[in-house]
């Protein structure tokens, strides 16, 4: 594709532009508390793409990817970069950490061929909002904070997500195309916005002559990744046709406006924030896959109604090496629930569903699924926005039988045990959405495609 800008894509200018919708872009979201095998599912479809993107959050997502038995892991960079052929966007609703991104990219360099000419193959919006090392700073000050004030904490990933997020709300953040355009202006900004946070902070120690030194190390490393966002996606829409991907971050029920707040990330990780963090109209959006564990994980704190704080849990946890990427805490386990994914399904509107990691669950002789939650006995019919009342549903379960079989070989879905069988065909009946793939190992070729 071209790299430059000089394409056959037309300027709009009112008429007959429109009469082109242009090519659509296939989303992929969590559609849990995250970590559902978003990056799986992205370097899969990444195969044969041409653009993968990224439209939210920052370095606190972590997504795997196991190629050739080698395992990357991905915080800022999109997953699909490991593809050769891939040009890699970051738009203008990510949040970026300068080093976070560099080291991540080495790290992931050193571990195998995918990363190889990784540099020219990123684009970064001009209009993305970059993450000071004082953010990640005030993000640990204010969860001791919270844990000193409230006696708990968020549980956050201490990248400087909300800190970064506030300054660009409050219109005091800098952006990229600050950094690259004149660095006198963006360090007189830069020292506003540090010198605000050590007002905030006073315990707060920055080292602002060396983290702007820092800073314009980078200036002529990143100048040519950076472009305006909103014409690169322009182009790719409108010039010749494309295979684009959208990464979704994090997961609809860590969602700025719709997850469990307040125990959430700042940004909106369903499917507006293709829209808002990528520079693009609605109708461009294809295909929209929802990333749903076989069972349900959270890092962090916050209401978790079918948790199970027993061996069920432990097993789940053990089986499926459930811990986080990006921090190496152990993740909270529990049974599907499909309240929760059905109010996903409302905001992001899935077009289809990939089923991750089947085959933790192989041992377990029964398997109970979330169907309903409880208020005084009855039924609700939403999902309930306050904490409170979250933790005190009393969740309905239906209990399907195991499979007992190790399931890691299936490649088809009439290789899958009945009992299997019907455990996907449940979900898809209950949600209403068919099911694409099903997980079944950690590797590219562990994912049965169903159509
Ligand atoms: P993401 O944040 O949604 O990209 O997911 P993470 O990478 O944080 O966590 C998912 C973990 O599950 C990774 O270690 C994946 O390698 C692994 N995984 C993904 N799909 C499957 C599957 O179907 N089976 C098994 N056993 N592991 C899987
Ligand atoms: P991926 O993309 C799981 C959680 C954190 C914390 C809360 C707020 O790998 O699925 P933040 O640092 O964003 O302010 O933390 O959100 N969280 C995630 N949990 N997977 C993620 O991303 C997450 N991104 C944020 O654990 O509870
Ligand atoms: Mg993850």
């Amino acid at each position: 594709m071209s790299e430059t800008g000089s394409s056959s894509a037309p300027i709009p200018n009112g008429e007959g532009s429109s009469r082109h919708p242009g090519n659509k872009v296939t989303v992929v979201l969590g559609a849990q508390w995250g970590d559902e095998g978003k990056g799986k599912v992205v370097d899969l479809l990444a195969q044969d793409a041409d653009i993968v993107c990224r439209c939210q959050g920052g370095n606190n997502a972590g997504h795997t990817v196991v190629v050739d038995s080698v395992e990357y892991d991905f915080h800022l960079l999109p997953s699909g970069i490991i593809n050769p052929k891939v040009t890699a966007f970051i738009g203008n609703g990510v949040v970026i950490h300068l080093p976070g991104l560099f080291e991540e990219a080495e790290k992931n360099v050193k571990k195998g061929k995918g990363l190889e000419g990784w540099e020219k193959r990123l684009i970064i919006s001009d209009r993305a909002h970059i993450v000071f090392d004082f953010h990640q700073a005030a993000d640990g000050i204010q969860e001791q904070q919270r844990e000193e004030q409230a006696g708990k904490n968020l549980g956050t990933t201490k990248k400087g997500i909300g800190p970064v997020y506030s300054s660009k709300a409050a219109r005091s953040g800098l952006r990229m195309c600050d950094l690259v355009s004149d660095f006198n202006e963006f360090s007189e900004r830069f020292k506003v916005l540090a010198n605000q946070y050590k007002s905030i902070y006073p315990t707060l120690k920055i080292d602002i002559e060396g983290e702007l030194k820092r800073l314009k190390g980078y200036i002529e490393r990143i100048k040519p990744m950076v472009r305006d966002g909103v014409y690169f996606m322009y182009e790719a829409l409108h010039g010749p046709p494309k295979k684009i991907l959208v990464e979704g971050a994090n997961a609809a029920l860590l969602d700025i406006d719709f997850g469990t707040y307040p125990f959430v990330t700042s940004s909106n990780c369903t499917v507006g924030g293709v829209c808002t963090g990528l520079g693009m109209p609605p109708q461009n959006v294809g295909e929209v896959y929802g990333v749903v564990k076989a069972y349900t994980t959270r890092v962090g704190i916050g209401a978790f109604p079918t948790e199970q704080g027993n061996e069920i849990g432990e097993l789940l946890q053990t089986r499926g090496k459930e811990v986080g990427v990006t921090t190496g805490r152990k993740r909270r386990c529990g049974w599907l629930d499909l309240v929760l994914l059905r109010y996903a399904h409302m905001i992001n509107g899935f077009t289809a569903l990939a089923l991750t990691k089947m085959d933790i669950m192989d041992v377990l002789p029964e398997i109970k699924v979330g169907v309903a939650y409880k208020i005084n006995d009855k039924i609700i019919p939403h999902f309930p926005a306050n904490q409170e009342v979250l933790n005190k549903v009393e969740v309905q379960y239906e209990t399907l039988p195991g499979w007992n079989t190790d399931i890691s070989n299936a490649r088809t879905f009439d290789d899958l045990p009945v009992n299997a069988q019907n455990y996907v065909r449940f979900i898809e009946m209950e949600l209403g959405v068919p099911v694409k793939w099903i997980g079944v190992g950690k590797s590219r070729e562990s994912m049965i495609q169903l159509f």
